[in-house]
């Protein structure tokens, strides 16, 4: 029986197989197809002038943030206010954690009150996972630690694919703190999944072990690595993940891995770049790019509510009622 949404969105029902989101390793190649084109009608939707399509209402959604967000946390909470939902923000800042309350106790307490989805954004890589077996609802992994961040990925490819038209065939290259970036691996499996090319630049202090494990192409060089790229993907030095000083000098780090307008002439003249933030300008990318046109981080910024709107959507489709 397929199931169509009020908007409109059809398909077989369950229409999606996952329970949580956990890991883009998790994902089917047709199911990651699948979130980007629902996120497509969720852009026309956010673009109304009542942004609104009430698939998850009487549904509640609890926000549950470990860690500091801009984009992530604000998203989720208006993607899931934008389909009706009940959206609880909880942060360490806000909740019993900051009284020693164990994570798990918190998953039971949270539990307790029968969510129908948790998000959760977490410093130590696997605690998301660790929590989802412990609840009842869908989990959403918000980021957790240098693992994965598969919403992220979810809304960069939605991006490139906006800007280009298509994913396969293309070049990506990520540049920057490779080591410490959950960005990072999860665009990689997700790339990887969808047939697109990727190259790794970084120094090799930050590269993560077994990088030459995985399906992607890497360089110390960035003008080699950004020769004939499609898209720039440029990432921060994560110094919270990092023990002790992670580059010798901002300076000389800029210089061989900032991305000014003499590297980016190495890529293709139509290269899009790209910044997952929070940015910092003068140390991964010369703020005359960051502004320029062919920057399209905003641009990322809106995808992020549209995926979010998606997996969502997807996760929680409405009952059948009898
Ligand atoms: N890209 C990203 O995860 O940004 P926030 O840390 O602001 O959520």
């Amino acid at each position: 029986m397929p199931h169509v949404s009020p908007a409109g969105l059809a398909g077989d029902f369950p229409p999606f197989a996952q329970r949580h989101l956990i890991s883009i390793a998790d994902l089917k190649q047709h199911e990651i197809l699948d979130l980007l084109d629902r996120s497509e009608r969720m852009i026309e939707i956010s673009r109304q002038e009542r942004k609104s399509l009430p698939t998850l209402s009487g549904k509640t959604q609890i926000n549950l943030f470990f860690e500091p967000s801009t984009r992530t946390q604000s998203s989720f909470e208006i993607a899931g206010k934008r389909l009706g939902a009940l959206v609880v923000n909880m942060s360490v800042k806000t909740s019993s954690v900051s009284k020693g309350e164990t994570l798990i106790d918190t998953a039971a307490t949270l539990n307790a009150m029968r969510p129908d989805v948790l998000i959760v954004r977490h410093s130590a890589a696997g605690a998301v996972e660790l929590l989802a077996q412990k609840v009842g609802c869908s989990v959403v992994n918000a980021g957790d630690g240098a693992h994965e961040h598969p919403t992220q990925a979810l809304l960069d490819a939605l991006t490139i694919r906006n800007h280009k038209g298509r994913l396969a065939g293309l070049t990506v290259a990520i540049c920057g703190d490779i080591a410490n970036s959950r960005v990072a691996r999860s665009n990689l499996l997700l790339l990887g999944a969808l047939n697109v090319r990727t190259r790794v630049i970084a120094p090799k202090t930050l590269l993560p072990p077994g990088i030459e494990n995985l399906a992607t192409e890497v360089f110390s060089d960035m003008e080699e690595g950004l020769k004939g790229a499609d898209v720039v993907m440029m990432l921060r030095l994560q110094h919270e993940r990092a023990n002790g000083k992670m580059i010798p000098s901002v300076r000389e780090y800029y210089r061989f891995y900032g991305l000014d307008e003499q590297k980016l002439a190495h890529a293709k003249p139509d290269a899009i770049v790209m910044h997952p933030g929070p940015m910092n300008r003068g140390v991964e990318i010369d703020p005359s790019i960051a502004d320029s046109e062919r920057s399209v981080i905003t641009d990322q910024v809106e995808m992020g509510v549209a995926v979010r709107m998606a997996v969502l959507d997807a996760l929680l489709p409405p009952r059948n009622e009898p």
